[in-house]
């Protein structure tokens, strides 16, 4: 133990249930509830989901065990993990990426975020909804390109997160967690029920269930496909290298990786179940992108009986993903902070969150007045921010940590730190980490920069 361990003692999780719940409130977010179904939508349905399936299974759950085992190893945040278990060597890049880009990919996950603010309010008291033939088009993009009202709703979006990043792992954190996560799940599967009740639900179902393989021959479908299972269970940035950091030696790896990665899974089809049959009820287009939560179930939501009721709840459902997930986005840079200044939890939380919330305003700022600002090719602001940070540092970082732990660390002590029961689940952990998943991001790479 150095003399900083000594003189700070890190805090950790209060109970393995409390540190399960806390990875699936970093997993479940918008990720699971706004963009896997437009996703699944505009790549086929049913292909999509098993190709996503398989890359959880094969892919995603190793690269989460890898993360987990880092993080509880070296009981340091990313950068300092890696400086650790490989001092003066290149590893630490990879760490270097994971603050980079949650710090980048917070700044505008808040501003959607804070857009499922927005909704909340002004379903309950302002007059959203209320009105039959609301044009919900018009209504979101006046909305988001106001240039002050969505950065009035992330800053708060931003100040709740910080709220419970200040207040810590055990009482701040996991506290949250364990309030929300069963909220969420019985928001989701209620409001699932109520979509399933509908005309339309067959035919959503069979969109979702249905696979028509002839989507595979498109290798876009594979990158989807890797690129949102990555973004839904929070890997490749390091989010999970910090969660397990505040891990007891104790506490079994292999078991609860499973547990997070199939409820994460789960979350995302029961989004799909909910949004699907309402699709196809009221006869739109499946693959509407980006606004299907925003406009087309608003505009749904307007047909039910107690629409105002029912679209209250989903947009609390929304926010209430997203804060879990934006908590672990911003406890990436504040736990390297800590550690790297010496800055008690309070100031660096405050600190970091400050600093989010202005690198976000021109992301916002972007679907409006400052739209026609390419930085990207052509892609505006927020879209070429969203581009580095989810399609190249995301997929990198996962890349680097699979090599990590299947190349760069001993063997005999990654595989006595995960605690496996059977040799045989370590090899396949292992020829997982060595050549499935840096090959397969290899390809994603190439393909998302254009060079194959
Ligand atoms: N998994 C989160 C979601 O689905 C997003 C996220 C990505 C969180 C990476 C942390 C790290 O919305």
């Amino acid at each position: 133990m150095d003399s900083l361990e000594k003189q700070t003692k890190r805090d950790q999780w209060g109970s393995r249930t409390g540190f399960i719940l806390a990875a699936m409130g970093s997993a479940v977010g918008l990720g699971n509830i706004w963009k896997f179904p437009y996703v699944a939508g505009a790549n086929g349905g049913g292909a999509f989901l098993f190709l996503y399936i398989l890359f959880v299974l094969l892919i995603g759950i190793p690269v989460m065990l890898a993360e987990f085992s880092i993080g509880r190893n070296t009981q340091r945040d990313v950068v300092h993990a890696f400086q650790k278990l490989a001092p003066k060597s290149p590893w630490v890049l990879a760490g270097i990426l994971g603050v980079v880009a949650t710090f980048f990919i917070l700044s505008f996950y808040s501003v959607v975020a804070g857009w499922t603010l927005n909704y909340i309010a002004q379903y309950t008291v302002g007059g959203l909804g209320q009105a039959a033939n609301t044009n919900y088009g018009e209504y979101f993009s006046q909305f988001i390109s106001h240039p002050l009202m969505p950065i009035f709703w992330q800053t708060m979006f931003m100040i709740l997160t910080v709220l419970f990043v200040y207040k810590g792992i055990k009482n701040g954190i996991e506290k949250l967690n364990k309030v929300l996560m069963p909220t969420l799940a019985v928001l989701i599967v209620g409001l699932a029920i109520y979509s399933l009740n509908l005309d339309g639900a067959m035919d959503g179902l069979k969109f979702l269930f249905q696979p028509d393989w002839s989507v595979l021959k498109d290798p876009s479908v594979y990158l989807a496909a890797l690129g949102q299972a990555f973004f839904s269970l929070s890997l490749g940035l390091g989010a999970l290298i910090t969660y397990g950091s505040y891990l007891s030696k104790e506490e079994k790896l292999p078991s609860a990786s499973l547990t997070i990665a199939s409820l994460d899974t789960v979350f995302a089809i029961i989004a799909g179940l909910l949004i699907f049959p309402a699709v196809f009820t009221f006869n739109i287009e499946p693959g509407a992108g980006p606004g299907l939560v925003f406009i087309t179930l608003p505009d749904i939501f307007g047909n039910f009986a107690y629409g105002q009721f029912v679209a209250i709840t989903f947009f609390f459902l929304l926010a209430a993903a997203a804060l879990s997930s934006a908590v672990s986005l911003l406890e990436v840079t504040v736990a390297f902070v800590i550690r790297q200044l010496k800055w008690t939890r309070e100031k660096t939380a405050i600190f970091v969150g400050v600093l989010v919330t202005l690198v976000g305003i021109p992301s916002s700022l972007s679907l409006g007045i400052w739209s026609e600002i390419k930085l990207l090719g052509n892609l505006n602001i927020m879209d070429s921010i969203d581009y580095v940070a989810s399609n190249i540092f995301l997929p990198l970082g996962g890349l680097l940590i699979s090599m990590f732990v299947g190349w760069g660390w001993n063997k005999r002590d990654v595989l006595s730190e995960v605690n496996f029961q059977t040799n045989s689940l370590g090899t396949l952990w292992l020829i997982s980490l060595r050549y499935i998943t840096p090959i397969a991001i290899f390809c994603v790479l190439l393909y998302s920069l254009g060079i194959i």
